[in-house]
């Protein structure tokens, strides 16, 4: 179904889910690959893409050796830490594929204040695509889940990241229950994306997905409208639940 510029994809259960992102994972890296020779995808953490890490971990198709990973949002702590969002996709992905270290791009946060690891994360995604000869960065894929309060990536409401119109990456301090200074990917990076894919189960979501799917909302998930890329949200049937469509 589109919807406002968007394609809303529900399925009956998440190993239908991983399975129609791994499709797509699939085609979008074996275009960029035949039309650029790299592929770029950016990840988020959190619980919900873990399956599809894993599954894609397992897959020795996919053109590992020209792709390039990057990371959607950090918590600022040490790598081998419970919260790092680069553990647990190497945990359940990098460690398994045959992909040139230097083709992952972690977000630092071995410095003493998170703004520097912001900018430094800036710099490499900047010098990354001008020596792959483009000027303005334009992930291939960015990967997003959703949170019940209506952020993605690291931009919560009513946090001075929504605002960042020029950087690629700000840090934040998030509010109440989230704990650790955060490193995130702003808008200007999100939005110039080729494809964004919004993976999201579970009852729990299923009010914050019809609020930014069918109401004109100011959430932060609800700011993610690439200007010239494909939006897709990618639901199970408990998070498509209320969708009037
Ligand atoms: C993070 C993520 C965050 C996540 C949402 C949904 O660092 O936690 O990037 O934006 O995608 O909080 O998390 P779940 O998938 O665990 O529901």
């Amino acid at each position: 179904m589109i919807y406002k510029n968007r394609e809303i994809i529900v399925l009956k259960s998440l190993e239908q889910i991983i399975g129609r992102a791994v499709e797509m994972w699939t085609g979008i890296a074996e275009n960029a690959v035949k039309d650029r020779g790299f592929f770029t995808a950016a990840l988020s953490g959190g619980r919900t893409p873990v399956r599809l890490y894993q599954t894609l971990g397992e897959n020795t198709s996919l053109p590992w050796n020209r792709t390039h990973i990057f990371i959607v949002d950090e918590r600022f702590v040490p790598f081998d830490h419970e919260d790092s969002n680069y553990r647990m996709i190497n945990d359940t992905l990098l460690q398994h594929i045959k992909i040139p270290a230097e083709h992952i791009h972690p977000v630092t946060t071995e410095d003493d204040d998170p703004c520097y690891s912001a900018e430094k994360y800036e710099q490499d995604i900047i010098s990354f695509f001008k020596k792959s000869g483009s000027n303005v960065p334009r992930f291939d894929l960015i990967l997003l889940g959703l949170g019940d309060d209506g952020h993605t990536a690291s931009l919560f409401p009513e946090t001075p990241a929504l605002k960042e119109t020029l950087h690629l990456t700000a840090s934040v301090t998030p509010p109440g229950k989230f704990k650790k200074e955060r490193i995130t990917l702003t808008f200007p990076a999100i939005n110039n994306a080729e494809h964004i894919i919004f993976l999201v189960t579970g009852d729990s979501k299923a009010e914050v997905v019809r609020e930014v799917i069918e109401t004109d909302s100011s959430l932060p998930a609800a700011m993610v409208r690439p200007e010239n890329g494909k939006l897709i949200f990618l639901l199970d049937k408990s998070a498509g639940s209320l969708l009037s469509g």
